[in-house]
């Protein structure tokens, strides 16, 4: 495995190899990440995992500088996985000049995320476009549990006529089913137990609309009010349209519940595909 910082460099690694798939990540990797590893295997031989916290996606209040960097057993993951290129630039490599070209994502993006982290999906969209320029793959892999970033990805991919294709991959959860991520080293002890209600929550939803409960806006509400009682403070819980993300109305049957919330001072996002029956 290659651990490569310069994008020139990179470029050159690149240039013997006739399909890449593309795993791009800001590190902290756990089994989450490497499922991703997994499914970019079966695309291609030659993987590029990259490893690059962007500082354009996070507003000056959040957690950027405490983001967990963990370069080295990162490497080590991804070097027993088989992955064959680890991109791994610095700031400056990303951004020698200061970024004033971005990538405007549509109002769907102000929306959920959005409204809670205004500015996020643009720092997100515009590294992840320099990215695809950068690595120039032909796959590129996501997880549902970004699942509004996953969407925008697609729908840039479709609007500026990318040349790849997007894969989205099922969230990776621990036993309990907290969804794996690498905010989760934030919680204390008892907030990880408390974390996995949060997916208890969206799961009883889930079970409750396939049986035939069309009431999405009392679930949801109650859902929230379950996780206030336990101390958490809920950014968003709904039921939306799998491909618009447009809020759920009666008779759709492709949904999915996106949720947002904070337990102390971590903030967990968790979704859940959601099929009705006719
Ligand atoms: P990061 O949070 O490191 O996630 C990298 C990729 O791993 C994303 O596609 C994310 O959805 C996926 N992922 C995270 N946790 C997962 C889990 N439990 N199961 C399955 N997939 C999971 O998302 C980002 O980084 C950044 O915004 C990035 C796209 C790299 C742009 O900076």
């Amino acid at each position: 495995m290659e651990i490569i910082t310069d994008t020139l460099k990179l470029r050159a690694r690149l240039q013997r190899e006739s399909r890449i798939a593309f795993v791009p990540t800001m590190g902290g990797l756990h089994e989450g990440h490497l499922s991703l590893v997994e499914r970019a295997q079966k695309e291609a031989d030659c993987v590029v995992v990259s490893i690059f916290v962007n500082r354009l996606q996070f507003a000056p209040t959040e957690d950027f500088s405490q983001y967990p960097r963990t370069l080295e057993d990162d490497c080590n993951l991804l070097k027993k996985k088989g992955v064959s290129v680890v991109f791994a630039p610095d700031d400056t490599e990303i951004y020698p000049v200061p970024q004033d070209f971005l990538i405007e994502p549509p109002s769907f993006a102000n929306t959920l995320e959005g409204e809670f982290r205004p500015g996020f999906f643009r720092g997100v969209m515009t590294v992840v476009f320099k990215l695809f320029n950068i690595v120039q793959p032909q796959v590129a892999v996501f997880g549902k549990k970004d699942y509004q970033q996953m969407q925008l990805v697609h729908e840039m991919v479709r609007q500026m006529n990318l040349p790849l294709k997007i894969i989205a991959c099922e969230t990776t959860r621990a036993p309990d089913g907290l969804a794996l991520s690498s905010r989760n080293r934030y919680l204390s002890s008892e907030e990880r137990v408390e974390a996995a209600r949060l997916y208890r929550v969206l799961s009883e939803i889930k079970s409750v609309v396939e049986a035939g409960n069309g009431e999405f806006q009392q679930l949801c509400k109650k859902a929230c009010e379950t996780l206030t009682y336990y101390q958490w403070e809920v950014d968003y819980i709904g039921l939306h349209q799998r491909d618009t993300l447009a809020p759920a109305e009666v008779g759709d049957l492709d949904l999915v519940i996106l949720a947002a919330a904070r337990l102390g001072v971590t903030r967990l996002i968790d979704s859940l595909e959601v099929s009705v029956k006719h």
